[in-house]
């Protein structure tokens, strides 16, 4: 195989762990030992070894390790390990690389590997005395700091140069000196190296100064050890998905116009670069911190925070990117071998040397900046949560995971991203695979949407808190709910077009928020020992004020009445969403899952809470209103749906007091 189609594997996505692990050792990236720690999970970090890195340790936590494919990086082919929690980011890498090396790949360059260290000085005398003579003696400061340090200077590197500035304290208290020590640390970070030599320096430098050494620290503005990447990319290759070349490019572009002038885009955009980078620094296991205070340090270093990356059009109509980023990472100490799955990520990721993996890193940054303006430019980053989406509607299916990427891509490629769907693609793919198709998830019963209205307020918003009128309409089927049994044990909720998906605890001490609402609704049904799958289909956006929660509490509370024949009337479906309205907000109004509920028009005025003895406590229902409408004697409303409707044309939102217009 040409080393240049090392990190080429079409369909690595499709294969399962174990075969991807497998392909990886017969393509040689990995060597026995690592596949065997690979395939065993014998790589991860052990509890001994952690507890020797920090203090007070009680456990190690695990993140996924994802391969970036396809980079071609100054004709040389990369696998790049990436530890990263957020979905489609190792996705976007591989792709965005895609598209790159077919221009040719990266071009990347860096500078020396110089970490800067801080030396203050306070209470000098004569302050521009004291800076020549730190000048003269510059020789001597540097053959102190670097006789701190032999290994260093043997391996090619040591303190390099001084410089020497001067700041004004704030309030006026007087100036400082500041010493920079410019230290090559070769393949290493070199903080603690650094810091020992800032230290061991400072004495001298007080002698010198005639004033007091302060604080000696490495800077995290690693701005003397920079890394560039550069890409050139014909127009005509960023066409797709109905957008042509010219029209992708100019998209990139201006949205990269808008980072250089906008710091609230410019911080977004930046966060993309980070995404790669940061993924690499972990896996490599190189302080992400340092890495991210410098970035966004130097984006700022003009005065004004904006885009660490800049895209133009070139002289043929290529797009055109760069990216210029300090990047001060090791491939060697201490901290780097001590997990070794950091270790074998170096092996795989088989850099030579700290500027080698810098150059990874900003190409690795634009990369992932390329794909997040492409697709904001193009499908808008949507798409991915539609890959997200398709994921727990497989999930939702019941899809096994052999069978899972093939029917999320199905699922994508077809456009009608719902359950049903993804069951008839499962059995479509274990027909031509010539599998059992027997259902995994065996719900019983029939997929039945129930739904909760959701609400607009057409006229009194604002003037309600003084105590006027506001009329409320309802928003037919703004959520619905399936609600079906399943084996698996527990209740579980899945909102696909939210990308949520959580289990119900059976404890109520460890429940969020969302779930205490959820909880409230099987606990007075008595229901929390079923094992259940609720889907809810939002068709209002979320947390807009359209009464989203009290709706979907009102789907769900009318699935489960259907699903068990519970009998519930609307009085006490509305009694139970307001519980859960509680639990969402605080102290609503009544508003929210009273429209829920009936799904009519309301009158609403704050604030008068009438009682009636006849209806339990806390139900308030209010008297005739000035237009002569009526409730029911029961306090009950009437006429809503599923009732014959006496003529009652006044309704009571459940809590305050509250006067409801009917149809
Ligand atoms: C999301 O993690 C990163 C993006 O927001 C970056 C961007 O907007 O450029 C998609």
């Amino acid at each position: 195989m040409a080393t240049t189609d090392r990190s080429r594997i079409p369909k690595f996505y499709k294969l399962s762990v174990a075969d991807r692990v497998r392909l990886m050792r017969e393509r040689g990236w990995l060597s026995e030992a690592d596949y065997q720690a690979l395939a065993t999970g014998d790589h991860t970090l052990k509890i001994h070894s952690a507890d020797k890195m920090i203090e007070n340790v009680v456990g190690v936590m695990g993140l996924p390790v994802g391969l970036g494919l396809n980079f071609l990086i100054n004709g040389k082919d990369y696998v790049i390990p990436l530890v990263v929690e957020e979905p489609s980011i190792v996705a976007a890498l591989s792709s965005a690389a895609k598209t790159i090396r077919q221009a040719g790949g990266f071009e990347t360059d860096s500078t020396e590997p110089i970490l800067i260290g801080q030396v203050q000085v306070v209470d000098v005398p004569h302050l521009g005395r004291a800076q020549a003579l730190l000048l003269q003696r510059k020789q001597q400061i540097l053959d102190l700091a670097n006789s701190l340090h032999p290994q260093m200077v043997a391996r090619g590197g040591g303190a390099r140069d001084l410089e020497v500035h001067q700041h004004l304290l704030p309030d006026r208290k007087g100036n400082m000196l500041v010493v920079h020590l410019l230290v090559d640390t070769r393949d290493a970070m070199g903080a603690n190296l650094v810091n020992t030599m800032c230290e061991g320096v400072a004495s001298l430098i007080e002698s010198i100064t005639d004033g007091k050494v302060f604080l000696r620290i490495l800077s995290n503005l690693t701005d003397r050890a920079l890394a560039k990447a550069k890409v050139v990319i014909p127009a005509i290759d960023l066409s797709g998905k109905g957008y042509d070349g010219e029209q992708v490019r100019d998209g990139i572009v201006l949205a990269n116009d808008f980072a250089c002038i906008d710091p609230y885009r410019a911080a977004t955009h930046n966060k993309g670069v980070m995404n790669g980078v940061d993924a690499v620094a972990l896996a490599t296991g190189n302080d992400w911190r340092a890495i991210e205070a410098a970035a966004h340090a130097f984006a700022a270093r003009s005065g004004r925070y904006t885009s660490l990356t800049r895209w133009y059009t070139g002289d043929a109509g290529e797009l055109v990117g760069e990216i210029e980023i300090p990047m001060k990472v090791g491939t060697v100490g201490g901290p780097l071998q001590s997990n070794p799955t950091v270790a074998l990520n170096h092996r795989l990721l088989g850099v030579e040397s700290g500027r080698e993996l810098a150059e990874v890193m900003a190409a690795v940054g634009l990369a992932q900046n390329f794909s997040a303006l492409r697709a904001l430019t193009t499908d808008g980053i949507q798409q991915g949560h539609m890959t997200l989406h398709a994921r727990s509607v497989a999930m939702a299916a019941g899809t096994p995971p052999e069978l899972f990427d093939t029917v999320v891509e199905r699922l994508i490629e077809g456009g009608d991203i719902k359950i049903w769907k993804a069951q008839q693609i499962l059995l479509e793919v274990r027909k031509q695979a010539g599998a059992p198709t027997a259902d995994t998830h065996k719900t019983t019963g029939t997929d039945v949407r129930t739904a909760g209205h959701g609400k607009v307020i057409l006229l009194g918003e604002h003037a309600v808190v003084y105590g006027s009128h506001a009329i409320a309409a309802p928003i037919p089927l703004a959520i619905q709910a399936c609600v079906q049994e399943t084996e698996s044990g527990g209740v579980q909720l899945i909102i696909p077009r939210w990308g949520i998906e959580y289990r119900l605890q059976r404890d109520p001490a460890h429940r969020d928020s969302l779930q205490r609402s959820l909880g409230i609704i099987f606990d007075r049904l008595g229901l929390i020992d079923r094992s259940l799958r609720i889907e809810v289909f939002p068709n209002i956006p979320r947390a807009h004020g359209l009464g989203g929660s009290a709706a979907m509490a009102v789907s769900i509370i009318r699935g489960l009445d259907h699903k068990f024949g519970l009998g519930l009337d609307d009085a006490e479906i509305n009694e139970i969403a307001f519980e859960c309205e509680k639990v969402a907000h605080g102290t609503p109004s009544g508003i929210d899952n009273t429209l829920a509920t009936y799904g009519t028009f309301l009158l609403y005025r704050r604030g008068k809470k009438e009682r009636n003895p006849t209806t339990k406590k806390g139900s308030s229902p209010p008297k005739a209103d000035t237009a002569g409408q009526r409730m029911s004697g029961d306090g009950r409303p009437r006429g809503g749906p599923g009732e014959s409707g006496t003529g009652t044309r006044v309704r009571k939102a459940e809590g305050l007091g509250t006067q409801i217009l009917g149809k």
